[in-house]
């Protein structure tokens, strides 16, 4: 039914939606790890669509631990609603997170975990959702995104993960995980 929904939006909006079908739950759990979102007290998902991710990031929150998810897609929004009533969603896009973590009562957050579609964002785009990224986490804070295999070689993820490095003190990237559609590494990066 989401998958159903989710190639509906990618029809109306390829650009921002920015892939065919929804992560499966391995790419989620492995996105989720990478993010250290079991350790985290304050965890902000960007982009989560009609929520594949998010479903493995509840039952990994601490008990204490606050949660926002950022998506700018409003069909989305309603989507997550409805289908984890217990959890802030933001209708905004993923580069405002700062000023939701101050609503929240919290400097900064331990942990990004972002399904963005980078690949479809030109490189203004890219620096603003990535500079919002760096000022929201604290120092030493996890930020995990995901490519897909057959984009990883290609000029523009060498591009992103070297933006990636550029603001971050560590980066690194994960196994195949061959169990998604199209098989997907996780990057991860460490402020
Ligand atoms: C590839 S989908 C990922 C969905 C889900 N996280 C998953 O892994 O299956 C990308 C999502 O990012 C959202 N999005 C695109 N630009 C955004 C932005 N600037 N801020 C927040 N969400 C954004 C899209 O609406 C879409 O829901």
């Amino acid at each position: 039914m989401y998958a159903f929904k989710f190639i509906k939006e990618f029809i109306a909006n390829p650009g921002d939606v920015g892939s065919i079908a929804p992560s499966s739950k391995q790419l989620a759990s492995q996105v989720v790890e990478s993010a250290r979102v079991p350790q985290a007290n304050v965890v902000v998902e960007f982009g989560p669509g009609t929520g594949a991710i998010t479903e493995i990031i509840i039952p990994n929150l601490r008990p204490d631990a606050k949660f926002i998810a950022m998506e700018i897609n409003a069909d989305f929004v309603k989507v997550l609603r409805e289908r984890f009533p217990s959890i802030t969603v933001h209708e905004d896009s993923a580069a405002n997170t700062p000023k939701y973590l101050k609503q929240l009562g919290a400097e900064h957050c331990d942990s990004i975990v972002s399904g963005l579609p980078w690949a479809f964002f030109n490189e203004g785009l890219q620096d603003a959702l990535l500079d919002g990224a760096v000022d929201a986490l604290r120092p030493g804070g996890m930020f995990a995104t995901y490519t897909y295999i057959t984009s990883y070689p290609m000029p523009s993820s060498v591009k992103f993960r070297n933006r990636l490095k550029a603001r971050f003190s560590e980066v690194g990237v994960t196994h195949v995980i061959w169990a998604n559609v199209p098989p997907a590494m996780v990057i991860w990066a460490r402020k």
